[in-house]
């Protein structure tokens, strides 16, 4: 039976923990899930009273617009838990912000922040034992909102179910990762929807990295779907190029996501005396850097793996390799926004939320 734990959420308590069924010291990424998840339903044209319940396996209407019609949003972020057992999310209101964006774009309603902040921390304090500490791990929180709403009539649902489920998670990737430029597929177009984090987006990555990934690349570089010229995304990343001394990122636009990892490391880097320049990149300019020697790094950006270093990019057929050197401007930034992230240094920003 459910209980009411605060004045605002109805929190029904699993009956057993799966807790003691998990390798803390062998976490993949996203797929070992907590003992509660946070559900809060939009109906007759406002969100219905929040809830906690034991995390179980959601039941729709086959005719629910999210089969049909792909309204479909989320969230990435993290908890982290420091040596003294307190809870941090890092710049938790910038995802909240980022939902809503994605929900408005998709004409899907807006959640409060209320809910979902609040939320979120009542079940942090409800997990916390979940939270794992080994290097590397981190509490990965799934924000995410569809269309439960019926009708096969192609328009935005009545109906939405807002859910944040928890799954404790080792880190992304494991070494660097050799990437392809494409030249043919698209992530996103301009007036479409790669700036939200739409659950369609990500579909449509699946083949050509999958086409990428038979010739032996394990990540796509996307670019612009005008001309595939200029470089916007490194799979499901921000990317990020050091060229002699500077680093450099492309800006965020309709077709690309403000990623918080980004934003983060492009102030940290600018605190750090680290040159910085935003402006469009072209794939040719990273083959002339490649080839005399300027071209030093390039990595990934993002919540899920911080930073994921690139060894080499193909294009057009040819085959370009990276340095392999020492002491990396990712690894530094990586360290820098994790040891922020997890209480191990001061955060001059105020990105860090205690719980
Ligand atoms: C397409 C895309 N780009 C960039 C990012 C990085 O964003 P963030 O740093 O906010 O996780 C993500 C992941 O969230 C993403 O899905």
């Amino acid at each position: 039976m459910a209980t009411i734990y605060t004045e605002d959420i109805l929190i029904e308590k699993a009956k057993t923990s799966k807790i003691n069924d998990v390798d803390f010291n062998n976490l993949s990424f996203g797929s070992t899930y907590t003992d509660h998840m946070f559900v809060c339903d939009y109906e007759n044209g406002k969100w219905q009273t929040p809830k906690i319940m034991p995390y179980q396996p959601i039941s729709l209407d086959p005719s629910s617009k999210i089969f049909h019609y792909g309204q479909s949003i989320f969230e990435g972020m993290k908890a982290y838990k420091d040596a003294a057992d307190d809870v941090f999310l890092f710049r938790p209101l910038d995802n909240f912000n980022r939902m809503n964006i994605s929900a408005k774009r998709l004409a899907m309603p807006e959640m409060p922040e209320a809910y979902f902040i609040n939320g979120l921390k009542t079940l942090l304090k409800i997990e916390k034992d979940w939270i794992p500490t080994a290097e590397g791990s981190a509490l990965y929180i799934r924000p995410f909102m569809f269309a439960t709403g019926k009708g096969f009539h192609a328009s935005p649902a009545d109906a939405y179910k807002l859910v944040i489920a928890f799954a404790p998670s080792g880190p992304y990737f494991s070494g660097k990762v050799n990437v392809l430029i494409e030249e043919k597929y698209s992530r996103s177009a301009n007036g479409g929807v790669g700036f939200a984090k739409a659950g369609g987006n990500y579909a449509g990555q699946f083949y050509p990295t999958q086409l990428a990934k038979d010739k032996g690349y394990q990540q796509v570089i996307w670019t612009d779907d005008n001309t595939h010229e200029y470089i916007e995304e490194a799979g499901a990343m921000n990317i990020f190029v050091r060229i002699n001394d500077t680093l450099l990122t492309v800006p965020t636009s309709d077709r690309i996501l403000d990623g918080i990892t980004r934003k983060s490391i492009l102030t940290i880097a600018e605190a750090e005396g680290i040159k910085t320049e935003v402006r469009k990149i072209k794939a040719t300019e990273l083959v002339e850097a490649a080839e005399n020697g300027s071209l030093k790094e390039m990595f990934g950006a993002g919540t899920a793996a911080v930073v994921s270093p690139i060894s080499g990019f193909g294009y057009k057929g040819k085959d370009f390799e990276l340095p392999a050197l020492e002491n990396t401007f990712g690894q530094f930034l990586k360290k820098k926004i994790t040891d922020i992230q997890t209480n191990k240094s001061e955060d001059p920003f105020g990105w860090r939320v205690k719980v």
